[in-house]
């Protein structure tokens, strides 16, 4: 958008390697566009927060807010740490933005933290939800469904407008609100989407049940415009950095003031029980014993186009396999490394191919593309027992077939 931006982090060994242009994720597109920001003069990384945020106009929180342990609240002690060391820091007037997810009523413990630190400058203190997809975060920032803007603060808004006007050219919505409204925006939205994943999931089962196709049906009523067709594909249940801990984290936050989500807290409770069925499922679909057994598995990640393995289903799948006696041998174009520190046991392959040579299974769970492009020829010499691969058609891929 071509303002100036400096990253900070505590983290010492990732701003270096930010340094030498080796980013800590893999997110399509990101190496080139940090590449060339850094190189126009734009973008600037350092561990040193003060001098990191002198003189800038918006200073942007998106630190961590995982599940707290024990409770499945959100863990907000790094946003307060944060906030703190803003209101400590602060050599100019500044408008602070919520990045992070955070319960409602955060931004006015911010508010307060600031206030507390004796900060002579002016702070405002709004909340600026991110919706971006890992594996298209560039693009969903750059067009975006809508920019929610929660603050009461006139300076602010008016900050927040110029600094995402280069979205006006495609007539984004800017949607301001109040504070607290928006941070619940961003809990219901992913809220409503894990809704609308689980609901299809359970018609996927209903599906098999009956003889009906589900990806059909899902065809059927996401073309009902009241209803849609995005997030209405099935799958081995919903994981990733945010859905399962932010519908969590709802349910926790409407339990307080007494007005419970009940929908949401069904869907995490199916969400969950879902990703441990999916083992039994393959299990059963060969023959109920896989003691011996090589099943080769296709993607780890808990979706495609990133190496992220956070509350993946695989997690759940995979040492459920192995626990029965089979031998799992993986492949994933991303993340095995992640999934080599999260998992034992389990065999790594080359390719997709090598992953399947000679399985009794193969299963896929991530939804890479290059899986949807498998030659189906090949993967039949590749086979000694082929267990259930059972149709060939194209839209059963992402899916546990
Ligand atoms: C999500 C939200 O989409 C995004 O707006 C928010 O900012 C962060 O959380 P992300 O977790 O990156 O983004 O991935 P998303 O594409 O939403 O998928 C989440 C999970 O749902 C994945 O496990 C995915 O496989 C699953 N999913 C998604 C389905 O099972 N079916 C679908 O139709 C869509």
């Amino acid at each position: 958008f071509g303002h100036d931006v400096v990253c900070i982090d505590k983290d010492q060994s990732k701003i270096d390697r930010l340094h030498d242009g080796v980013m800590p994720i893999y997110e399509p597109g990101l190496d080139s566009l940090v590449e060339n920001n850094v190189r126009a003069g734009r973008l600037s990384f350092t561990t040193d927060l003060a001098e990191g945020i002198a003189g800038a106009g918006a200073i942007f929180i998106a630190v961590g807010t995982p599940s707290r342990r024990g409770d499945g609240h959100a863990d907000l002690s790094f946003v307060h740490a944060v906030a703190r060391e803003i209101g400590q820091s602060l050599s100019n007037d500044a408008v602070v933005v919520t990045k992070s997810t955070v319960p409602v009523g955060t931004g006015d413990e911010v508010e307060r933290i600031l206030a507390e630190s004796g900060t002579p400058h002016r702070v405002a203190v709004v909340s600026n939800p991110e919706f971006l997809r890992e594996g298209a975060a560039i693009k969903d920032f750059k067009i975006p469904d809508r920019v929610v803007v929660g603050t009461d603060s006139e300076r602010a808004r008016e900050l927040m407008r110029e600094l995402y006007r280069p979205l006006f050219l495609n007539e984004t919505p800017i949607l301001f609100t109040s504070r607290r409204t928006s941070e619940l925006i961003k809990y219901a939205a992913n809220a409503f989407l894990a809704v609308k994943i689980t609901f299809i999931n359970e018609m996927a089962d209903l599906c098999e049940a009956v003889g009906a196709n589900v990806q059909e049906v899902s065809r059927g009523i996401g073309l009902d415009g009241r209803i849609g067709r995005k997030f209405l594909n099935a799958g081995p249940g919903y994981g990733g950095s945010c859905f399962p801990k932010d519908t969590l984290a709802l349910t926790k936050t409407a339990n307080e003031p007494n007005s419970p989500v009940r929908i949401v807290d069904t869907v995490v409770e199916v969400n969950a029980a879902r990703k441990k069925a999916m083992a039994e499922k393959v299990i059963k679909a060969m023959g109920g014993d896989v003691e011996g057994k090589t099943i080769g598995v296709l993607g780890l990640a808990f979706k495609q186009n990133t190496d992220d393995m956070r509350d993946a289903p695989s997690l759940d799948i995979v040492p459920a396999l192995m626990e029965a006696g089979a031998t799992v041998r993986a492949y994933d174009p991303e993340a095995m490394h992640e999934a080599s520190k999260l998992m034992s046991g389990i065999e790594y392959a080359d390719s997709a191919y090598e992953a399947i040579k000679g399985a009794d299974a193969m299963v896929i769970i991530t939804e890479w593309d290059q899986f949807r492009a498998l030659d189906l020829d090949r993967v039949k010499r590749h086979r000694a027992a082929f267990g259930f691969f059972r149709d060939r058609r194209p839209e059963l891929y992402g899916r546990l077939v």
